[in-house]
């Protein structure tokens, strides 16, 4: 599929079957929306990486916490992405998805996506350099993740929406982060779409 194609038939998902998407396939939208894509000199270091993302000061904040509910090859819970070595961490195995709807506040196609990623912001680590400007950018490279889940995912041939309606103080509980330093910007759903007749 070229790009326009993309572009143009993108669209988020309404709902999603109860069928396991690939580990695989989890993988390739992680990696396209913010894995590390190249290396250049800067901060002071001979190899500092380079993301899928477009990232003000190359400083890149956002972080993903895949929640697992339905992926071949992995069991069901909370992860983190860590971009270095395109891998998954385990943070808390568990079932998580009638959770992640109430979190997102009772919207129910929540608990039917196969993966929910939820993108957070490292605030702190675009602040010491951009300060009151910082806000906007940690937003907008938020914004440019989402967009590459959404293209990549439309290309594998998998259903994606962003949701940005979630309690924030009990997410960040969740995930155990202090809502201020980081906290949470958009959920991803991905999954296989339900189609309607
Ligand atoms: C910042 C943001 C927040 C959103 N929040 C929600 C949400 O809470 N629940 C939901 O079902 N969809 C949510 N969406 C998806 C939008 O409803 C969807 O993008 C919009 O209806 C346009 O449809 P399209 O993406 O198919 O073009 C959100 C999208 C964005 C970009």
């Amino acid at each position: 599929m070229d790009v326009s194609n993309a572009i143009t038939i993108r669209r988020s998902a309404e709902d999603f079957i109860d069928e396991p998407i690939s580990i695989d396939d989890l993988a390739t939208i992680l990696f396209l929306g913010l894995g590390i894509t190249g290396w250049t000199q800067a901060y002071g270091l001979d190899k500092y990486p380079l993301r899928a993302y477009p990232s003000a000061g190359a400083l890149q904040p956002i972080e993903a916490y895949p929640v697992i509910h339905n992926v071949t090859g992995l069991r069901e819970g909370l992860y983190h992405y860590d971009p270095f070595n395109h891998a998954l961490e385990i943070l808390r195995l568990g079932r998580f998805n009638s959770l992640m709807a109430d979190l997102a506040l009772g919207q129910d196609h929540v608990s039917r996506a196969s993966a929910v990623v939820i993108l957070t912001a490292f605030y702190s680590r675009t602040r010491w350099k951009y300060w009151k400007r910082a806000l906007r950018y940690v937003l907008i490279d938020a914004g440019a993740v989402m967009e590459n889940m959404y293209i990549a995912a439309t290309v594998g041939g998998l259903g994606v929406r962003a949701v940005g309606a979630f309690y924030d103080e009990e997410l960040c509980r969740f995930l155990g982060i202090d809502c201020i330093e980081e906290f949470p910007v958009l959920l991803m759903l991905i999954g296989k779409e339900a189609r309607g007749f």
